[in-house]
């Protein structure tokens, strides 16, 4: 399956799109259904997939609460989120003033933490998740989900048309040597990369 690369960033940036947009696209439009004047609670908004979404939503014109650790809250920031909870500081539903329409749940979770995000949403709402299911109670009224990313030409070629248009930026926290590829993935296992890291030949 093959879409024209952006023109508008460098090539290797481009590579950072495929894998992460098309999860994000699939699960602000696809899934979550998100649509202006929503409510979005973005969970793991610094990584790779956070930095797509928060920017999908935006363009779908929700309301955008995402968590972040402090290293990456200018970024999310930047990506368009109106309120940047660090979830190293406090559990997210301590600073939210009100239930959500969608939750967005894009890290691995303990069974604690997965529990206690599922009653943030509204009755009605919806739940997609990435990573770690997140169920809600049975009689709570939310459709929850866990999905897996597929290939699909027409929404890559979307997401491209939205890079060209500046709509969407690529949050490329570094750019490595493919001699450096081991470094990273250690990097990565150990919770110390943010955003996507581009690998140069
Ligand atoms: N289902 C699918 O189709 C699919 C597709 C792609 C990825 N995935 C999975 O989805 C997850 C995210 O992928 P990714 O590429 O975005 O990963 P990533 O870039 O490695 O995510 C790392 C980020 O997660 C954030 N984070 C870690 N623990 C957190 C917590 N408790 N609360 C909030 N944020 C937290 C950190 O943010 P800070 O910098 O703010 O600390 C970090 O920047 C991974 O588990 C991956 O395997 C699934």
């Amino acid at each position: 399956m093959l879409v024209a690369a952006p023109a508008a960033v460098p090539l290797a940036n481009a590579a950072a799109l495929p894998l992460a947009g098309l999860t994000a696209w699939q699960a602000v439009f696809e899934h979550g259904q998100v649509a202006a004047g929503q409510r979005v609670l973005v969970n793991g908004a610094g990584g790779g997939v956070g930095g797509f979404v928060t920017q999908l939503a935006k363009y779908a014109g929700a309301e955008v609460i995402a968590t972040a650790g402090a290293r990456s809250t200018e970024a999310v920031r930047r990506q368009g989120a109106d309120h940047v909870v660090d979830y190293t500081a406090m559990p997210v539903g301590a600073a939210l003033d009100g239930p959500v329409d969608t939750l967005l749940n894009l890290v691995p979770l303990s069974s604690p933490d997965a529990a206690a995000l599922a009653p943030l949403v509204r009755p009605g709402g919806r739940i997609v998740s990435i990573a770690t299911p997140v169920e809600p109670a049975v009689d709570a009224g939310v459709t929850a989900m866990h999905m897996v990313a597929r290939n699909d030409v027409a929404h890559l070629a979307a997401l491209v048309e939205l890079v060209d248009a500046g709509v969407v930026t690529i949050d490329i926290s570094e750019s490595r040597q493919l001699a450096a590829l081991a470094d990273v993935h250690r990097l990565s296992e150990a919770g110390r990369t943010r955003g996507k890291v581009i690998i140069i030949p």
